[in-house]
């Protein structure tokens, strides 16, 4: 994929690996739009990346995507490529009833729902494009869960499996479907997280040039880091699995 001259809406973009994202393709001569749920934040990034486009949507809500949608069309016709970026990952105890639904529901609603949403209803925009793309961003732990960020966990596993089901009917049209999954990446993501794998996090500058570089060389799963050693670990348990199942160790439940 040609890397410059698109237009981009990078969903999540005031920090982390959707500015890092944004600065880098708006060096390479793209068009970007990033969205946040605040405008306070918005300005703040616009600050840092001159040239930038913003628009407030929080994309738990079903109707702010409706809303940007609506604008987007009418203000950038041309647009291109979609990067879902936008998410949360929050260390949840799933034995504590008290937790309201509505909380489950906002984290599934971001990370899974929302952006399957954007794509929905991005893609006839994208299709009449000449060459355009979406971006999924998963993460390494759509390989292997992590109990502490159980729905964070099965959010992205959902996302890595509806991107390749994505991929392949959109096979015969003018539009790419990636998955970028990174590894632990240093981000406001992480705030107060210190105490879970602080070491060897990547930078988000790191992470975005693995990104471009991956849509550069048309490469459909972008696995910067350590993200393919987990993607390897969860391949070797899946077959210890079936081998267990195989040798009859699984009991009745499994
Ligand atoms: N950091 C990691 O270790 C790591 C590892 C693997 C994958 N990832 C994935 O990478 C992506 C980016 O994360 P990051 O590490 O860059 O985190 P980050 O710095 O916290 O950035 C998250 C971005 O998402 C936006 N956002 C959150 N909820 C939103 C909502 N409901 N509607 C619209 N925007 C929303 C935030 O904007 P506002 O706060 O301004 O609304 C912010 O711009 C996420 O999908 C994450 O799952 C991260």
């Amino acid at each position: 994929m040609d890397m410059t001259g698109n237009t981009i809406l990078i969903t999540g973009g005031t920090s982390g690996i959707g500015k890092a994202l944004a600065a880098q393709l708006l060096a390479l001569g793209n068009t970007v739009i990033i969205t946040g749920r605040t405008q306070a934040r918005l300005d703040a990034a616009r600050a840092d990346l001159p040239g930038v486009h913003c628009f407030v949507c929080d994309q738990s809500d079903p109707d702010a995507i409706a809303r940007l949608h609506d604008d987007m069309v009418h203000s950038f016709p041309d647009l291109n490529m979609l990067i879902n970026n936008a998410g949360i990952g929050l260390k949840r105890n799933l034995n504590d009833a008290s937790v309201p639904i509505e909380d489950l529901e906002r984290e599934i609603r971001t990370n899974l729902i929302g952006p399957i949403q954007l794509n929905h209803q991005f893609l006839p925009t994208l299709k009449r494009q000449k060459a355009a793309a979406i971006v999924n961003v998963t993460s390494g732990l759509a390989f292997v869960p992590l109990a502490l960020k159980p729905l964070y966990s099965a959010t992205k596993v959902a996302m890595h499996s509806y991107s390749m089901t994505l991929r392949a009917q959109l096979a015969r049209s003018s539009v790419r479907v990636f998955e970028l999954a990174p590894p632990a990446t240093d981000t406001e993501f992480n705030k107060g997280q210190e105490d879970m794998n602080t070491a060897n996090r990547m930078s988000p500058e790191k992470v975005a040039e693995a990104a471009i570089r991956g849509m550069e060389q048309d490469r459909d799963e972008i696995l910067p880091g350590q993200a393919r050693a987990l993607r390897l670990m969860g391949r070797l348990r899946a077959k210890m699995v079936l081998a267990q199942a195989a040798a009859g160790k699984m009991g009745e439940a499994g």
